[in-house]
């Protein structure tokens, strides 16, 4: 029996999209192995957003070169963001790769590793690009999807993704996710249903929504928004045993008052927003493309303040962009400092060819002064994030208990040399357990092994910046 390995780096997108590889493979019979030194066919599913996540992968590719030449039938393979943005450049920097897949074909990669199985030489399947092509060519080159879904090729059979639009039209500035991953296309409301009731058999219990600006999700049969979706959802939860509906990522422009009221409105939908600021700076904002100024963006704050009180908000902000003054810098240290952001995700602005920075703006701010405001930045966050921790002490929150808390598990690991080590062998009474609350804080805690999966109520006993610590009532 032929063994693969999917290496995964990037976003939920991502995420989501070595899940449906790996279901697809195992529907074929393929084993699923967790090392890319003992598996057949090795894939890297690759991210572009950042210079540094593509450097790493051609490493990767670099440390598989003698192993290739050791056994010339292993199957060496890069799909997503960074195979559509580089094609044929990937196999001139790697000769040894067999496969190169865009993220628009990926329910091509079974029948592609066929061919590669019968001596039809190395393949390469990727979209039109996007510049040079009419809308509807580019969409239908994207639209290979396969959603048949399977337990075991998620990493927690508790908790999952389901896309609810492919692609983006933002075309922020720095961005090279529109190039990659297509226009911003909603999925058929019918077909999320479907595939969300499909978990729900499977033993699912929470589905997140994802889309790059799912805030603007519309369904293309009804026109119903986000907030109509999000009601439908809310209804298969009331007759399932779904427990908890997400969504990621919002774009302010679209915190419209139907989606505020559906998340303080249905029980199910979780009281948690993901909406990036990328900037404090008027000015940074609209070299950004980002469509909105900095008081808009407070005023969407506030409105999800007013109508969802309690609820938990993230941002991220991308530093050292283009022409950054220590103003436009102080301007974001201000607006952190005000919005309470439970978490800010920050970056230091890497220039993506093919971007409209990239063409115009000149990446002119310095490494370590990108540095030093990368650390400023998050040491504000985090004060920030661990005083609104401290806020929890004592408090009572309601978890889905989602697996052992990951640095129990390496202890666990650890403790046999071949890292085979099993919970169920260890057969401990209590271990390490993690879940999150409905605003999306990490809760860890002690517990039985099977309140895995179950909803339980935490009293909070410790806090720190990212995690709450406590313990079962
Ligand atoms: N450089 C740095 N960060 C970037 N992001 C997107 N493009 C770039 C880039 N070229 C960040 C944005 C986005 C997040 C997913 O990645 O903050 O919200
Ligand atoms: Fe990129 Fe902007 Fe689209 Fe997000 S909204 S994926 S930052 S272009």
């Amino acid at each position: 029996m032929l063994s693969f390995h999917i290496e995964t780096v990037g976003c939920q997108m991502n995420a989501l999209d070595s899940e449906l590889v790996a279901a697809a493979l195992l529907r074929e019979g393929f084993l699923c192995v967790d090392s890319p030194k003992k598996a057949d066919i090795v894939l890297f599913n690759t991210c572009s957003i950042r210079q540094h996540a593509e450097d790493k992968i051609y490493s990767a590719l670099g440390r598989l070169k003698f192993a290739k030449q050791h056994n010339p039938n292993k199957i060496i393979g890069v799909i997503g963001c960074m195979a559509q943005k580089d094609n044929q450049e990937i196999f001139r920097r790697a000769s040894h790769v067999d496969l190169v897949v865009g993220p628009g074909q990926i329910a091509l990669i079974p029948e592609l590793i066929h061919r590669i199985q019968r001596g039809e030489g190395p393949q390469i399947e990727l979209s039109l690009d996007r510049k040079a092509h009419s809308r509807h060519e580019v969409e239908s080159s994207f639209e290979s999807y396969d959603p048949l879904r399977e337990a075991q090729a998620r990493h927690n059979p508790y908790l999952s993704y389901v896309r609810a639009m492919f692609g983006c039209n933002q075309f922020c500035s720095y961005c090279i996710v529109p190039l990659v991953r297509g226009p911003e296309r909603s999925r058929e409301a019918e077909e999320i249903l479907a595939e969300s009731a499909l978990l729900v058999e499977q033993g699912c219990r929470e589905i997140t929504l994802i889309g790059q600006t799912v805030s603007k999700y519309q369904d293309p049969s009804s026109g119903a928004r986000l907030s109509g979706l999000l009601e439908r959802m809310n209804d298969l939860a009331e007759r399932t045993s779904l427990e908890r509906i997400r969504f990621v990522t919002s774009h302010p422009n679209s915190m419209t008052p139907d989606l505020l009221q559906a998340v303080r409105d249905l029980p199910f939908v979780m009281p948690y927003f993901h909406i990036p600021a990328q900037s404090g700076s008027n000015a940074q904002l609209k070299k950004m493309n980002r469509g909105y100024t900095i008081e808009k963006y407070r005023e969407a704050l506030a409105q999800i303040r007013e109508t969802v009180p309690g609820a938990s908000i993230t941002s991220d902000f991308i530093v050292g962009f283009c022409g950054e003054t220590e103003e436009d810098f102080d301007a974001t240290m201000r607006l952190v400092e005000e919005s309470r952001f439970k978490n800010s995700y920050i970056f230091k602005f890497s220039p993506r060819e093919g971007t409209k920075a990239f063409e115009l703006y000149e990446d002119d701010v310095p490494e370590e002064v990108k540095r030093r405001r990368n650390n400023d930045l998050l040491a504000l966050q985090n004060r920030i994030s661990e005083e609104d921790s401290a806020t929890f002490l004592g408090k009572n929150v309601e978890i889905l208990v989602e697996g052992e808390s990951k640095s129990a598990r390496k202890i666990a690991h650890t403790a046999d040399s071949d890292g085979l080590i099993s919970l169920e062998s260890l057969a401990p009474s209590t271990i390490q357990l993690t879940g999150r609350t409905p605003c999306d804080r990490i809760v860890v805690f002690d517990g039985a092994p099977n309140l895995v999966g179950t909803m339980q109520n935490i009293r909070i006993t410790k806090t720190s910046a990212f995690t709450l610590f406590g313990e079962v009532l």
